[in-house]
């Protein structure tokens, strides 16, 4: 039985066939089934040329599913270095991190380690008891929360960090372990402490408390914004204990909060689906941070139109499809005084879907449901100059440079076949849709080099076939300048971020040629991330050094099926090694 209704319809549902009347005007049915299962069609009534653009505009750009993030803030937790002995300290829960060999005992089962022996004295030795019954022997990634009525501190958790002289990302690790106690035991307050800290130098010591105090907030955070119910975290203060004192340990902490929080903004945007974080909205956040830190900041959106007058016939061909209109972000950083001694420029892939378009993503694997993940380098370049507009580092200028848009299918759309011209000249036939995000870049990277820069890293969710190379949690680094990866690998020695140095194999353009045109998009499966690079480097002065990192992987936590704000620490680490 088919029949005809109007009137029933909740207008949203209609969305999607009033903005194809933009393109169509004849009237035409569109299906629905109800909730019985009963066929129903009903007619849209043919729109005059001009309102339908209007409707089609304003519905896509209307909150489609009617989704609003809840505005929820993230308390900030209260840092502080202190000179306490793990005796006196008073709270809810002392943390102790502890290596393998810090838990040795002698022949009468007994510490040797002076702090434990210290709290399994004052607990009349059921710490060792304990951490013997319980099988903790610290390793990496054992942890256990033991509650000691008659202590200062009403529970002692032990955190192991496996071998000695470990590395920024395990001490990170040991504050994200901390997170993870103190929720479970709803703490308010904590302190952290180290088993063995003797011998450490002061800059050793800074790293760790700054390491220390990045991973307890990012383990404290969870993005709560679209559950309608969510427990708000408990904690207030980390006291870290045994580390030193003094303004240079207070200011460090201090910026580990603006990186951490600015990792925190980055997940965020990440997380955010498609149908909220639209370009429109990835360019308001961005203005939003340069009106945030405005003395520093500065920010110019370009729209379509002005895009149009700069030629970029690449990333417009890319945007073309979609309703939701293309947003080309541009902010700058200039430091509050001073001379500059070096410019650089952030780009980021700002994809916030990538359907494929007509390519479009079919298939087990192709992970077309999390494509709101393909705006990832966009993340990390806002991320990073949110926290730089907290820092303010001196003697350097930075550029951040995202060409947002939309990979969609409709009529408007490119073809696979389509010839489209950057805005270097350069001509690029598009033999896959769905190798979108370089073609944006492209105009972003010229856009960039006429910034004058000296240097750009470019950070994009750019292929699956780097995520094949390097699994999930190691981003690939293409570069023909040796002197930019020491830089950054540097970089990521601080951050503990994961990177790997990948080859531009220049003989492997050749799988780039167009019959037609000046290259091809895609060169097919093999070497797919390195062809990616070398079709990037097309648009790169080679005057300027130049990096590009494919995120594809890091970016996304499958596990917790959320974003993990990959990238952010490092780029500001790098940015700071080029200010005076
Ligand atoms: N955004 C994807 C890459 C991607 C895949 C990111 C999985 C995150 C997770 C990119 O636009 C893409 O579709 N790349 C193609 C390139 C191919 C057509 C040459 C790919 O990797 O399949
Ligand atoms: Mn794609
Ligand atoms: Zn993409």
């Amino acid at each position: 039985m088919v029949v005809a209704i109007v009137a029933s319809v909740p207008s949203f549902l209609l969305a999607s066939s009033v903005s194809h009347a933009s393109s169509t005007s004849s009237l035409f049915f569109t299906r629905l089934r109800s909730s019985a299962g009963l066929r129903l069609s009903f007619a849209v009534a043919p729109l005059c040329s001009r309102r339908a653009k209007f409707m089609a505009h304003s519905l896509a750009s209307a909150n489609l599913g009617f989704t609003q993030p809840a505005n929820i803030e993230h308390p900030k937790i209260a840092f502080a270095a202190k000179e306490v002995d793990v005796g006196e300290w008073k709270g809810d829960m002392l943390a102790v991190g502890v290596t393998e060999k810090d838990m040795t005992k002698d022949e009468n089962s007994k510490f040797e380690n002076s702090i434990l022996k210290k709290l399994d004295g004052l607990l009349g030795g059921l710490l060792a008891e304990a951490s013997s019954e319980e099988d903790f022997t610290g390793k990496t990634g054992q942890s256990t929360v033991l509650r000691f009525p008659g202590l200062g501190s009403k529970r002692v958790g032990l955190i192991g960090l496996g071998k000695p002289a470990s590395s920024p990302a395990a001490f990170c690790g040991l504050g994200e372990s901390v997170a993870a106690a103190a929720k479970t035991a709803q703490a308010n307050s904590v302190a952290v402490v180290l088993a063995s800290s003797e011998g450490l130098s002061n800059e050793s010591k800074l790293g760790i408390a700054s390491a220390i105090a990045s991973g307890t907030v990012l383990g404290i955070h969870e993005d709560n914004r679209y559950k309608t119910e969510s427990k708000k975290p408990q904690l207030k203060s980390v006291d870290i204990l045994g580390l030193g004192t003094g303004p240079e340990l207070e200011k460090k902490l201090k910026y580990a909060q603006d990186v951490s929080s600015a990792v925190v903004f980055g997940r965020e945007l990440v997380n955010s689906p498609a149908n909220v974080l639209t370009p429109a909205a990835l360019a308001a956040e961005a203005s939003k941070i340069a009106s945030s830190y405005s003395d520093v900041l500065s920010a110019n959106i370009l729209t379509a139109e002005q895009c149009k007058e700069l030629k970029m016939g690449s990333y417009l061909g890319v945007a073309a499809a979609s309703d939701n209109p293309p947003h080309f972000i541009h902010l700058c950083y200039k430091p509050p005084s001073g001379p500059i001694k070096s410019k650089l420029a952030l780009v980021g892939k700002g994809l916030t879907f990538d359907s494929g378009g007509y390519n479009i993503k079919t298939g087990p694997g192709c992970s077309i449901d999390v494509m709101k993940i393909d705006m990832g380098g966009s993340a990390a370049v806002l991320g990073a100059a949110k926290a730089l507009g907290q820092i303010k580092p001196p003697g350097v200028e930075v550029h951040f440079i995202v060409a947002s848009c939309e990979n969609m299918i409709s009529g408007t759309g490119m073809r696979p076949g389509d010839i489209l011209t950057a805005s270097n000249g350069k001509t690029i036939e598009v033999n896959n849709t769905d190798a979108e995000g370089r073609l944006t870049l492209a105009d972003a990277l010229v856009y960039a080099c006429n910034q004058g820069v000296e240097k750009i890293v470019d950070l994009a969710t750019l292929t699956g076939a780097c995520i094949v190379a390097l699994g999930p949690s190691i981003a690939g680094v293409f570069t023909p300048s040796d002197e930019l990866a020491k830089e950054v690998f540097e970089a990521s020695e601080i951050s503990g971020e994961k990177f790997w140095r990948m080859p531009l194999e220049e003989s492997y353009w050749e799988s780039m040629k167009s019959g037609v045109a000046d290259m091809v998009n895609t060169g097919g499966r093999p070497g797919g991330a390195i062809t990616a690079a070398l079709f990037l480097k097309q648009f790169v002065d080679e005057k300027v050094q130049w990096m590009h990192i494919d995120l594809a992987g890091p970016v996304w936590n499958e596990k917790k099926r959320v974003a993990t704000g990959f990238g952010v620490s490092t780029l500001v680490e790098w940015v700071l090694k080029n200010s005076s």
